[in-house]
């Protein structure tokens, strides 16, 4: 097995590519890209949709409001960046206004994805939002219908080099809806992390 400084080294080596990349329109309008961040540790991997505006400023994902739930979200479980997660996005670059990212941008950003995906083969994927479960399972469903559940390896349309994965609710979605009530997306998202946990907890490596 990989030590964390080896994959470290070869993400480095994408991440460097991704630096001067061109392949699609928003490199106009990028300030940074946002490569990834937390650890890269074979175990669990958290791909969300794009960066927003304090992603781009600042080069690192999900440090916005959204990016400080998902935080809460994972220390309800004692999970943190630094040790047990590693976190990127769909695209690398911010598409202008935090619209959806379009085909053609998600076409182009799959390279470093992929790679992220080839290099790290985590265990668990958690496919945070319907950006995300598109680009690795196609037309599965609409988050609302699918999340909480376990895809096996097999499901996705990409190859995941035998993760299982899970969709879950984007935090800026639980962010709109700040119920708590049994049976709410917050009160979802809060099964689901300790479903993840008991999963995690499960893996040897
Ligand atoms: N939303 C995302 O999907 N990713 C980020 O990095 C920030 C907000």
């Amino acid at each position: 097995m990989e030590t964390t400084e080896e994959l470290r080294k070869k993400l480095n080596e994408i991440r460097e590519k991704c630096l001067s990349c061109r392949k699609c329109p928003l490199f106009q309008t990028r300030h940074n890209i946002v490569f990834d961040d937390g650890i890269p540790n074979q175990k669990l991997m958290l791909i969300g949709e794009a960066p927003g505006y304090y992603e781009d400023m600042q080069g690192k994902p999900f440090v916005g409001k959204a990016g400080q739930l998902l935080d809460k979200i994972f220390a309800s479980v004692g999970f943190t960046r630094e040790r047990d997660v590693y976190i990127c996005n769909t695209l690398k670059c911010r598409p202008p206004d935090n619209r959806n990212p379009l085909p053609d941008e998600k076409e182009a950003c799959w390279e470093y994805l992929k790679a992220q995906i080839e290099i790290i083969k985590p265990r668990i994927i958690l496919l945070c939002g319907n950006v995300a479960v598109q680009s690795i399972l196609g037309s599965a469903g609409g988050i609302t219908r699918i999340r909480g559940n376990w895809f096996p390896p097999e499901s996705a349309i990409v190859d995941v080099y035998g993760a299982k994965m899970m969709p879950i609710f984007h935090p800026s979605y639980l962010l709109r809806n700040d119920s708590r009530e049994k049976g709410s997306p917050k009160w979802l998202m809060w099964q689901d992390i300790q479903e993840i946990k008991r999963e995690y907890d499960k893996l040897a490596v």
